[in-house]
Parts: structure tokens; C-alpha cells; sequence
């Protein structure tokens, strides 16, 4: 979508894969969807460098809502959760340096049964406008799938014609998968990004089907990627349960070469200090944020290895090996066996991202380097060619 938003994939929070719809502030006041979870996220946010790290979009999903829109006919949000109502968090939010989203439905109801917003888009895009609002995402719930397009593009008029600019995250091309390819002509269009496939679990199983998915669709997908418009592989689950600390690096690296939105989902509030470095480690972020905006393929499979790819500004590549292998100790694998190894040309600088920093020299075209990468894990190089 050409609004002058999202040039890069956006990067912030979200609170759907950690904090679902818990609304039980009685029994669980740290953890339920309320004000004081996003104020604190917030706090932290700035407190422990994750906005000076990139990360500026704080955001709200399902489950914020009042049952009941107001007399007007305007959504608001739950009176007990958010006593001060968004526009003052949002305001808080905007004092801290931060950006505030929110979540919404192309259909009647959201997919956890709050109000949806057919036949109120011109209205709801006018209050998040009024609240100040940064960034919707709008789902795809309760709608018949041929509708769907007629109700993003609508939604997505009715933002812009409120004069506020709004990032718009959209799930559309996930709800028609099911029905037929979806076009992604008016997707990208329409849409600052969107979500192909299905949501993120706090598994490796999860994580490992989504780069699956992307990789036998990525001919379909990845060439609408670029400034303005990016696939949106769901939220980063580092930093919570269900993941290796390989695992993690595995997803960090996968979503850097996806140029995937970087939103993550946990507790920003304890942390352990291993995903926190991951999370904030500059040149993964740089290789994520590449103005160039190409996103990468998955470009061979070789046993138990896969190589993915993304070409950078200034003529530099990013490779993510993976070690498909769950089962064993590291596998080496020799750099040449990377396709786009040749065109680095005879002189080529190679440096490893993850697992560790490491500078692995300038290497000639027949080097014997070979990189080792742990069972489920990953190594992320950067080749950049020496020219002559
Ligand atoms: C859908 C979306 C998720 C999340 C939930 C909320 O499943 O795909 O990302 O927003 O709805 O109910």
C-alpha cells in the first residue's frame, strides 16, 4: 500500500501468541489484556532498548473490546480493562517514542466473538483515527470469503480517507488460500502487509511449517514483497516457551531473510538474556531492514540441509543454512554447496551473523570453508564480493 508507511517491515509487539484472550484481570492482573500490560510492555520497551533497537509498534489484538459498541455506534474498549480508554494510551504510548496498534474485522465479529467492524469501516476507521491510532490489523474472521476482498479494500479507503496514516496489516490472502490463489495485485495495493498462512504457535512444529509453507509458495509470494508491502510470517515466539535457543535463532534468521515484519509476542517484562540479545542483535535487524526490500527464497535443499537467500543493498548476500536434522550433534556443510556462492565473484568476504560474530575472511572461489550448523539450527553469513 502506497500510504509512506512500512518502507521497511515494521518492527514491535503484539499480544496474540503470549497473551491471547485472557481477560480475567481478577484472577490474573499481570497477565490479562488490559491498559497496564501495554503501558508496562511500553515501559519496558524504552527502559531496555528495544525501541532504540527498532522496535516502535506496540500493539494490541483480539479481545479489547467492550461486548457492546457505545450509543453512538462507536467500538470502544472494555471499561473494566482499559479505564482510560485508548486514546490515553495511545497517548501514553506516543510519549514514550512508541507507536500504537490495534486490531479489528473485516466481518461482524472478531475471531474470539468481540464486534467486528462490517458496516461500521467508514466509523471505526474514524475513532482509531481520533484515538491516534498508528497501525491496524484487521482479521478475517466471520466474513464469506467472497467478500473479503470488497471488505479490505473498503476498510482500507476508509483509513485513508480519515487523513491519519495508518500501517494496514491484513489477513486476506489467508482467508481465500483455502478457496483459490489470492490476488496479490490488489493485496499489495491494499495492504501494508498480510498474512498468507496459518497462525504462529509457540512450537517449533509451528515455526517450521510456516517456512515450509513460504518455501513451496515463495514464486507466488515473495516477488510482492518490497517497500510498502510485506508477507507476514505471524509473530516471533522467542523469547517464550516452546523453542530451543536454536530453534530461536532458526526463526530470527528465516523471518530476516522473509523480510517478515519483526512482531514479537512474549513477555517483554522477564525476558531471559539469550533471546533478548537474539531479539535485539543489530545485524540480524539490518539484514530484516535492508532498504532494498527484496525478500529472500529458499534456493536448495541438500539432505539434511536447506539454504535460503536474500539479496542486500550494495551487492551483498544473506544465506541462512539450516540443519533440518533433529537428531545427532552439528553438520558441516562447504560454503561452494551455497548456490549464489558464484556469483560472489574470486574474491568474496564472508562473515557469520548467528550463531556467534565472526569474521570468516576474504575466501577465493574454490575454498574449502565449511560451516557447521547445529540439529534444528542455523548459521546466518553475509557474502559481500571484493571487486578488482
Ligand atoms: C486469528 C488471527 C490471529 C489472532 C486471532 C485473535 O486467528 O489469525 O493472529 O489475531 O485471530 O482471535
Amino acid at each position: 500500500l502506497d500510504n509512506g508507511l512500512a518502507l521497511t517491515p515494521i518492527m514491535g509487539w503484539l499480544h496474540w501468541a503470549r497473551f491471547m484472550c485472557n481477560v480475567d484481570c481478577d484472577a490474573d492482573p499481570d497477565n490479562c489484556i488490559s491498559e497496564r500490560l501495554f503501558m508496562q510492555m511500553a515501559d519496558v520497551m524504552v527502559k531496555e532498548g528495544w525501541r532504540d533497537a527498532g522496535y516502535e509498534y506496540v500493539c494490541l489484538d483480539d479481545c479489547w473490546p467492550s461486548r457492546r459498541r457505545d450509543a453512538s455506534g462507536g467500538l470502544q474498549a472494555d471499561p473494566a480493562r482499559f479505564p482510560g480508554g485508548i486514546k490515553r494510551l495511545a497517548d501514553y504510548v506516543h510519549s514514550k517514542g512508541l507507536k500504537l496498534g490495534i486490531y479489528s474485522d473485516v466481518g461482524a465479529e472478531t475471531c474470539a466473538g468481540y464486534p467486528g467492524s462490517l458496516d461500521h469501516y467508514e466509523k471505526d476507521a474514524q475513532t482509531f483515527a481520533d484515538w491516534g491510532v498508528d497501525l491496524l490489523k484487521f482479521d478475517g474472521c466471520n466474513m464469506k470469503w467472497t467478500r473479503l476482498a470488497e471488505g479490505y479494500r473498503n476498510m482500507s479507503r476508509a483509513l485513508n480517507a480519515t487523513g491519519s496514516r495508518m500501517v494496514y496489516s491484513c489477513e486476506w490472502p489467508l482467508y481465500e488460500w483455502d478457496f483459490h490463489k489470492p490476488n496479490y495485485t490488489a493485496v499489495r495495493e491494499t495492504c501494508n502487509q498480510w498474512r498468507n498462512y496459518a497462525d504462529v504457535y509457540d512450537s517449533w512444529s509451528s515455526v517450521k511449517s510456516i517456512a515450509e509453507w513460504t518455501a513451496l509458495h515463495q514464486d507466488a509470494v515473495a516477488p510482492w514483497a518490497g517497500p510498502g508491502g510485506w508477507n507476514d510470517p505471524d509473530m516471533l515466539v522467542i523469547g517464550n516457551y516452546g523453542l530451543s535457543h536454536d530453534q530461536q535463532e532458526s526463526q530470527m534468521a528465516l523471518w530476516a531473510l522473509m523480510a517478515a515484519p519483526l512482531l514479537m509476542s512474549n513477555d517483554l517484562r522477564s525476558l531471559c538474556p539469550r533471546a533478548k540479545a537474539l531479539l535485539q542483535n543489530r545485524r540480524v535487524i539490518a539484514i530484516n531492514q535492508d532498504p532494498l526490500g527484496r525478500q529472500g527464497y529458499r534456493t536448495a535443499t541438500l539432505g539434511s540441509f536447506e539454504v535460503w537467500e536474500r539479496p542486500l543493498s550494495n551487492r551483498v548476500l544473506a544465506v541462512a543454512v539450516r540443519n533440518k536434522q533433529e537428531i545427532g550433534g552439528p553438520q558441516k556443510l562447504p560454503i561452494v554447496k551455497v548456490p549464489g556462492w558464484r556469483t560472489c565473484g574470486s574474491l568474496c568476504n564472508v562473515t557469520q551473523i548467528l550463531p556467534q560474530y565472526k569474521e570468516l575472511g576474504v575466501q577465493r572461489q574454490r575454498t574449502d570453508l565449511a560451516v557447521a550448523v547445529n540439529p534444528s539450527g542455523v548459521v546466518l553469513l553475509t557474502f559481500h564480493p571484493i571487486l578488482d
